[in-house]
């Protein structure tokens, strides 16, 4: 069964195509295969791709698969969402840093809020962003697409288009738990996490 997390991603997939960058065992793609979406499964580790591969044999499935380092002698066409799931926000900048076009789906392991700038700095806005509870673990995962969108210092920290009472919960309590940790010295730390938990409050306010 696919992960909560993955499924996700996949709900977020509105094209008939995808590039999963990154695929480890092809759970994705049998998924969005099996949905009538063409895959091109990738990944950097040939041994991580073998066990795609036979796991697309157990379902008969006939997956393009190719071991690349990120999007690295990849025919892109227009129409492939590009997904990147599962990784560090350096890595998928790194991935990210070549002339592209398309839908991306990411759901990065960390830093957020530099994954949101850069996206948004090579020419792309947050289409949407859905929270996922996965083995009491948080994931937000992001749906940029191509195009401009201004956004504020908060945005970026929080998510534009997240309007979602179980993540603003989330946030507040981590960021009360940062909070309540800094040392009484260290007065703007404490005044820019207290401005950031009353921005979530302030944001809550307007989904209840
Ligand atoms: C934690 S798994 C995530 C698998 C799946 N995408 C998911 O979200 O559950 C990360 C995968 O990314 C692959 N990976 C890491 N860096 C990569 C890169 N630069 N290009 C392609 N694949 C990469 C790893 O080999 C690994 O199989």
């Amino acid at each position: 069964m696919l992960s909560k997390r993955l499924e996700t991603v996949a709900s977020l997939v509105t094209t008939d195509s995808v590039i999963d960058v990154g695929c480890d065992h092809g759970y994705l793609d049998i998924y969005l295969t099996l949905k009538g979406i063409k895959c091109l499964a990738t990944d950097v580790s040939e041994n991580a791709l073998r066990g795609a591969i036979d796991n697309f044999k157990k379902y008969n499935l006939d997956i393009p698969a190719l071991c690349t380092d990120g999007l690295n002698g990849i025919d892109i066409k227009k129409t492939d969402t590009i997904v990147i799931s599962g990784m560090g926000t350096d890595t998928i900048m790194k991935i990210l840093n070549k002339d592209i076009n398309n839908d991306l789906v990411i759901s990065s392991n960390n830093h957020l809020e530099r994954l949101r700038r850069y996206i948004v700095s090579i020419g792309y806005f947050i289409d949407k962003e859905v929270l996922v509870m996965d083995n009491n673990k948080p994931y937000v995962i992001i749906k940029f697409k191509k195009g401009k969108m201004n956004y504020t210092d908060y945005d970026y920290i929080i998510g534009p288009t997240i309007k979602d009472i179980d993540y603003f919960n989330y946030l507040i309590n981590k960021y009360t738990k940062i909070l309540n940790n800094i040392p009484d010295i260290y007065k703007d730390k404490i005044k820019y996490y207290q401005e950031l938990i009353n921005e979530v409050k302030n944001r809550m306010k307007s989904v209840k």
